[in-house]
C-alpha cells in the first residue's frame, strides 16, 4: 500500500481555474484512481500562517478550501482530512530538523535569493526562511511515498529527501525517502491576460465566482483582429487555451476543427467557455453551499486522531534515537 501526502496551503479569499486544475483536480483524480494506495491531505494553515496572521480570516481561507475540496467532490472515506494543530508531532519534528540544518542549505532556497536580490529581507519572516524544514516534518513524520506538488515546491520536496537521508545516516534507517508527484501536462494555467493564472496578477476565475462576474471576465479575454471566416490557430488563442480544460477529447477534437476551418467567431468561442465552465462550476457551488462548517470541523476532529497515532509513533521512535528520552 502506497502513502500518498499532500497539503492544501490557505492563502487567498479565492481559489482559481489556476489552483482548480493545477492542484486540486490532480490529488482528486488520483484519488480515485490508485486503488492500492491511502490518501493524506492535511491543512497547511502553520505554513498559511507565514502570510495571513489575522486569526478570523485564516479560519475563513481555512474552511473555504477544505470545503472546495469536498465540494469537488473528494471522498472523507478514502482521504485522511487533518489538521497538524492537533497533531503536536508536526511542530516536533520541525524543531528536530531545524537542529539537523544548516543555514547555508535554507539560504539556497529561491524564496529567500529573490527577497535578497529584491531587497525585501526586512519582510521576511523567519516562518518563510524555515518554510522547507516543517514541509519535510510533515512529509516525513507519516513516511508518505508519493508527494504531488506544484512545479514552485519541487526544491522543498528536494530538502525533504535530504534531511531524511542525512537522519537515516546518522540515527539509523528511519524515514522514507519520498518522491514527488508534478503533473506536468497541467502545469501551468494561463489567466484571462495570458499570463500564469495567479492571485497576484488579479487574472483570475474563481471557483465560486458570481456568473455576471464569470462572464465579464470572459468576454475581456483578448483576441486578434481576425475574421470570422479566417482559419486560426486554437493554441494561440487564449480563449482555447481555457477551454480545453473544461473538455473531453472528442469535444476538444471538434473544436480544434473549427478553429482551424475557419468560420469561427471569438463571440461564439467566448459563450462556448463560459458555458462549459458553468457546467463545471455550478455543481461545484452548489455542493459548496449544502456543507457546513460544523461538517468540516466534524471530519477534521476525527481524522486527526487517526494521523495523530501515526505521528505521535514516529516522533517516538526520532526521540529515542536522538537520545531525548533518559
Ligand atoms: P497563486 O499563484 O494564485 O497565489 P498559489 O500559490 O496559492 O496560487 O497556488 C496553490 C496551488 O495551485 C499550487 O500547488 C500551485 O502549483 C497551483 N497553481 C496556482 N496557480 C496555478 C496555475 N496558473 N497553473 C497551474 N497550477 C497553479
Ligand atoms: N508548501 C505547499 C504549497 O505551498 C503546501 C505544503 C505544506 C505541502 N506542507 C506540505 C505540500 C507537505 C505537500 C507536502 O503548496
Amino acid at each position: 500500500m502506497k502513502r500518498i501526502l499532500t497539503g492544501i496551503k490557505p492563502t487567498g479569499d479565492q481559489i482559481h481555474l489556476g489552483n482548480y486544475f493545477g492542484a486540486m483536480k490532480p490529488f482528486l483524480n488520483l484519488t480515485k484512481q490508485e486503488e492500492d494506495s491511502e490518501f493524506f491531505l492535511f491543512l497547511a494553515n502553520m505554513h498559511g500562517f507565514t502570510q495571513t496572521q489575522e486569526a478570523e480570516t485564516l479560519k475563513k481561507r481555512s474552511l473555504m478550501i477544505l470545503k472546495l475540496y469536498l465540494a469537488c467532490g473528494m471522498d472523507p472515506k478514502k482521504v485522511h482530512i487533518y489538521n497538524p494543530a492537533d497533531i503536536p508531532g508536526h511542530a516536533q519534528l520541525n524543531r528536530v530538523f531545524t537542529c539537523l540544518t544548516n543555514i547555508g542549505t535554507m539560504e539556497r532556497m529561491h524564496s529567500y535569493k529573490d527577497a535578497v536580490e529584491k531587497g525585501l529581507l526586512e519582510d521576511f519572516g523567519m516562518g518563510t526562511f524555515c518554510y522547507p524544514i516543517l514541509m519535510a516534518a510533515d512529509i516525513l513524520l507519516y513516511d508518505a511515498d508519493y508527494v504531488p506538488i506544484g512545479k514552485d515546491q519541487k526544491q522543498h520536496l528536494e530538502y525533504a529527501r535530504d534531511i531524511a537521508e542525512k537522519f537515516n545516516r546518522m540515527y539509523g534507517e528511519t524515514f522514507k525517502v519520498p518522491e514527488p508527484l508534478i503533473q506536468e501536462s497541467v502545469a501551468l494555467i494561463p489567466g484571462i491576460d495570458g499570463r500564469k493564472m495567479s492571485k497576484s496578477y488579479n487574472n483570475f476565475i474563481g471557483l465560486l465566482e458570481e456568473e455576471n462576474s464569470m462572464l465579464k471576465k470572459v468576454k475581456q479575454i483578448p483576441t486578434d483582429a481576425k475574421a470570422i471566416e479566417e482559419p486560426k490557430n486554437p493554441d494561440e488563442c487564449n480563449v482555447y487555451n481555457l477551454t480545453k480544460l473544461f473538455l473531453t477529447p472528442e469535444e476538444d477534437k471538434e473544436l480544434r476543427n473549427k478553429y482551424e476551418a475557419g468560420g469561427l467567431s471569438y463571440k461564439y468561442a467566448k459563450e462556448y467557455l463560459f458555458e462549459k465552465m458553468k457546467e463545471t462550476l455550478d455543481p461545484i457551488k452548489a455542493n459548496y453551499n449544502q456543507i457546513s462548517d460544523e461538517e468540516v470541523s466534524k471530519i477534521l476532529k476525527e481524522h486527526s486522531k487517526k494521523a495523530n497515532e501515526i505521528a505521535e509513533k514516529k516522533i517516538k521512535e526520532v526521540y529515542n534515537k536522538i537520545g531525548f528520552y533518559l
